[in-house]
């Protein structure tokens, strides 16, 4: 593959972030740190891809770039002017279109220049220049309810790039459209800022798909999580456009999940092996069939127990958003170790493998009593109550001291669903009560389990 042009790494800086902080305040009054000394320089001529877990501050650190959301510490500076709000020559796309419904396509897109006090017939032949560049013309005067998700998308990129940004911010642009769609469109980006048509200086791509930022980004930065920090850099030094078959393509997707698994860019309170003690871990988003479904695969052949993660995720056709959630909580639950990009399964996962499905729900439910602390406080709290039964909204009150309300409901929401399937307790959603499970519970309740 050629190389790409060195010249990059001492361009001109677009935008310079020195030591970045940001704090929220959680709802029982403690700050909880979310970015830390963030360093991070985007130069011109670069397209720069951040990865990151969910919930690590990527959004958080965007929304800081776009001059939205106000550091608590450090310093933004922007074409070498210190960043103090929204900022003309800075534009963002969103994972959801953010359209207005009962605008045209080109009224959508002549928004952006509003904003700036562009007069109506200027506005009026940008906009039309910024659709049809991005493939939209001809649909000048649709509603957004009138085109698919793409289309939808792009009216969006459109929005973004009829104000000529020099610093153009996706996050998660190209994640809601199904996986060819957003392709294209990645493709399409790709392609204007190759041709230099779009005038853009920078790009800085949020994602969740680590082959995604290996085809597109000059450079990968990973945040850590609790608090998010840039934890590793990876130059990407092929020439677009990429081929993803190609062997050193590969060899650095391997190379940048490595990185996303080690423990260290999964966060200080999870080295290797350690439990989730703390109730306000957050638990990955695994879906437990998809997390049987890795742990099947990985015991049979090829793989026999040891399978390099990109290569399990092509054959268990999931995504990265479902593959290291999946892989994470195999971890947490002792049945497989993620190292060097890499998945094994552990002894216990050889079993687990090997057993019926009762069985299995007995070993699930039992690791995870021991190794995920919320699932284990749940199950305390139901067994101390007088009438075997907790309330949702208690948990959710308690989780709320470590975490953001929504954080908090999809923790509880996955500790839920765990805990049924591992018989650790009930849930009776009509009532959004937990229970002890069936067999426990010493009177028989009246039979409306969810
Ligand atoms: N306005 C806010 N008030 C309090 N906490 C917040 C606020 N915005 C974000 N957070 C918290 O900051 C953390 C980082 O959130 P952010 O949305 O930046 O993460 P992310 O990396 O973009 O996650 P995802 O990959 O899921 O999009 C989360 O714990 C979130 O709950
Ligand atoms: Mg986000």
């Amino acid at each position: 593959m050629a190389m790409q042009d060195p010249t990059i790494a001492t361009a001109a800086p677009v935008i310079e972030l020195r030591h970045v902080g940001k704090v929220f305040r959680t709802a029982d009054h403690t700050d909880r740190a979310v970015l830390e000394g963030v360093d991070l320089t985007l130069r011109e001529g670069e397209i720069v891809a951040m990865l990151g877990k969910s919930g690590s501050g990527k959004s958080t650190l965007l929304r800081i770039m776009a001059g939205l959301v106000a550091a608590d510490r450090g310093e933004v500076r922007f074409r070498g002017q210190q960043l103090t709000g929204a900022a003309q020559g800075i534009a963002m796309v969103f994972q959801s279109f953010a359209l207005f419904p009962w605008l045209s396509v080109q009224q959508n897109v002549e928004l952006g220049l509003e904003a700036q006090g562009v007069g109506k017939s200027e506005r009026a032949r940008r906009a039309e220049a910024a659709i049809d560049m991005i493939g939209l013309s001809g649909f000048n005067s649709a509603l957004p309810r009138e085109l698919s998700g793409g289309m939808r998308q792009r009216v969006g990129i459109a929005r973004a790039l009829v104000t000529e940004p020099d610093l153009l911010l996706m996050d998660e642009a190209f994640s809601a459209l199904d996986v060819l769609t957003g392709e294209t469109l990645r493709d399409e980006m790709l392609e204007l800022w190759e041709t230099g048509r779009a005038n853009i200086r920078s790009i800085l791509i949020v994602s969740h798909n680590i082959e995604e930022a290996v085809m597109m980004a000059d450079r990968i930065v990973i945040l850590s999580s609790d608090p998010g920090r840039v934890r590793a850099e990876v130059r990407v030094p092929f020439a677009r456009p990429r081929n993803r078959d190609d062997v050193q393509v590969r060899a650095l997707i391997d190379e940048v999940y490595a990185l996303m698994t080690s423990p260290a860019a999964m966060g200080p309170r999870v080295p290797a092996m350690a439990a989730a003690e703390q109730i306000g871990y957050r638990l990955p988003d695994a879906d437990i069939s998809q997390m049987e479904a890795i742990l099947d695969l990985l015991l049979e052949a090829p793989f026999e127990g040891r399978a390099d993660l990109p290569h399990l995720a092509g054959e268990a056709g999931l995504t990265d958003d479902e593959l290291l959630p999946a892989c994470e909580a195999l971890q947490l639950l002792q049945l497989a170790t993620l190292e060097g990009g890499d998945i094994t399964a552990t002894a216990l996962g050889r079993t687990y493998y090997a057993a019926e499905a009762g069985e299995r729900k007995a070993l699930f439910g039992k690791q995870l009593l021991d190794r995920v602390a919320l699932a284990a406080h749940i199950h305390r709290e139901l067994a101390a109550s007088e009438d075997g039964e907790v309330g949702e909204e208690q948990i959710l009150r308690e989780l709320e001291a470590f975490l953001k309300p929504d954080e908090a409901e999809r923790v509880l929401t996955v500790a839920i669903a765990w805990g049924r399937y591992g018989e650790v307790y009930a849930y009776q959603y009509n009532r959004g009560m937990l229970t002890l499970p069936e067999a426990d519970s010493e009177t028989p309740r009246d039979g409306q389990d969810g």
